[in-house]
């Protein structure tokens, strides 16, 4: 079976990692093909090299080099590239991962030259269709061939929305795959022992949801609220690129909030197990604090993921400020409700996948001998 393996961002990268090394390893079985497709929707070293090289992903096979542009520029040249490129070679299968613009534009392309779909992290809802990212799930959702899901609650979402429940199969989630497999390998990062930073004594922030951070007003009166209420403690926040030039044009005046460029993903996860709290827009970071027990404190009010919230160690405080001071001082004093990690974030979750394509290819391999 011949498979495109689709990334386009960091979190992608995360994702698709522990798939490439699953099935290289079960490569002697001769089944499984694939090529890797890179979309370039994240192209800054610090987003895209620097977690290739972390995760030991290889080289892409396609580059597709698109960079940034509107949703809709950005969508429709990632569809005219990969087009071109299945117009080359079909794969059997397209494999698209989370819910980015990339998500999406492949699993079009791919189902508009009859590739088959399959979506890892399929199922996952916000309810809130102001964010891209849920229109990029509920429309590659609703042409994918299978589902990989992470865990019940998604199961029942692709069930409400009419999906097959043969097409559907629980494999876990393949983030944590990705952090179990370096976990030994997290370094500190340079700004460690300059800071004077030891476990637990920092905070660490990130924004780039753009409700969070396209408002220059919005994102004044949430870093005035952070830097309040942390107890003197430092707050590491890198920047992703999206916040910097809002961040940039801001007067702020802050005391314990300190700026850095995106950190690499070894050093980034040394961060996140070792600090207070995480405070953060992302997603997936809510997944990641909940496996490493760390403290976090969403801002958001709705989340995709409800079992980081409900068996997790994440709290959704929207952007109200004032919940937001009341979560940091508790975080500050160690102070946070008890977790536990959901049901098959064990990190086999790409040896599963890998395990159904092959059952899969086998079971195709039979019906094409028999015809
Ligand atoms: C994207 C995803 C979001 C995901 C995030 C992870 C969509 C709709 N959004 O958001 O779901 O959580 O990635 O980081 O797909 N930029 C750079 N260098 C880069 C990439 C982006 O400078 O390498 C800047 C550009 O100004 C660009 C902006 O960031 O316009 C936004 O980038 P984009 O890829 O559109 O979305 P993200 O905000 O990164």
């Amino acid at each position: 079976m011949q498979i495109d393996i689709i990334a386009g961002t960091r979190p992608n990268l995360v994702k698709v990692a522990p798939l490439i090394s699953a099935i290289n390893r079960n490569s002697r079985e001769d089944l499984l093909h694939y090529r890797f497709v890179y979309t370039g929707q994240h192209y800054d070293k610090k987003l895209s090299t620097c977690f290739f090289h972390d995760l030991n992903i290889p080289e892409p096979d396609i580059n597709l080099d698109v960079g940034s542009g509107s949703h809709a520029v950005q969508t429709a040249q990632i569809m005219i590239g990969y087009e071109a490129a299945l117009s080359k070679s079909k794969p059997d299968l397209s494999i698209v991962v989370g819910d980015v613009n990339s998500t999406l534009a492949c699993a079009l392309a791919a189902r508009k030259c009859n590739v088959e779909v399959a979506h890892i992290e399929a199922g996952i809802r916000s309810g809130d269709l102001s964010m891209p990212e849920e229109t990029n799930r509920i429309a590659t959702d609703s042409i994918s061939n299978w589902f990989y899901t992470t865990g019940e609650i998604a199961n029942r979402n692709l069930i409400k929305s009419g999906t097959n429940s043969n097409q559907i199969v629980t494999v876990g989630n393949i983030m944590i795959d990705s952090l179990i497999g370096k976990i030994d390998e997290f370094v500190q990062p340079d700004c460690w022992a300059p800071l004077g930073l030891t476990d637990r004594s920092f905070f660490l922030l990130t924004l780039h949801r753009p409700e969070n951070v396209d408002s220059p007003k919005t994102l004044h009166r949430l870093l005035s609220a952070i830097d309040k209420n942390v107890d003197g403690k430092p707050v590491l926040f890198p920047v992703h690129p999206r916040t910097r030039p809002i961040l940039n044009a801001l007067d702020l005046n802050l005391n314990n909030i300190q700026l850095f460029e995106p950190f690499r993903y070894l050093e980034f996860m040394h961060l996140v197990s070792q600090s207070c709290a995480v405070i953060t827009d992302s997603g997936g970071l809510s997944e990641e604090t909940t496996f490493l027990k760390t403290p976090c404190i969403t801002l958001r009010s709705s989340t995709e993921r409800p079992e980081t919230v409900d068996l997790g160690t994440n709290i959704l405080v929207g952007n109200d400020t004032s919940e937001l001071a009341i979560h940091l001082k508790h975080a500050a004093n160690g102070n946070w409700k008890q977790s536990k990690v959901p049901p098959l974030w064990d990190g086999n979750t790409a040896q599963r996948i890998v395990e159904h394509l092959t059952e899969h290819c086998t079971i195709s391999t039979k019906l094409d001998r028999s015809a």
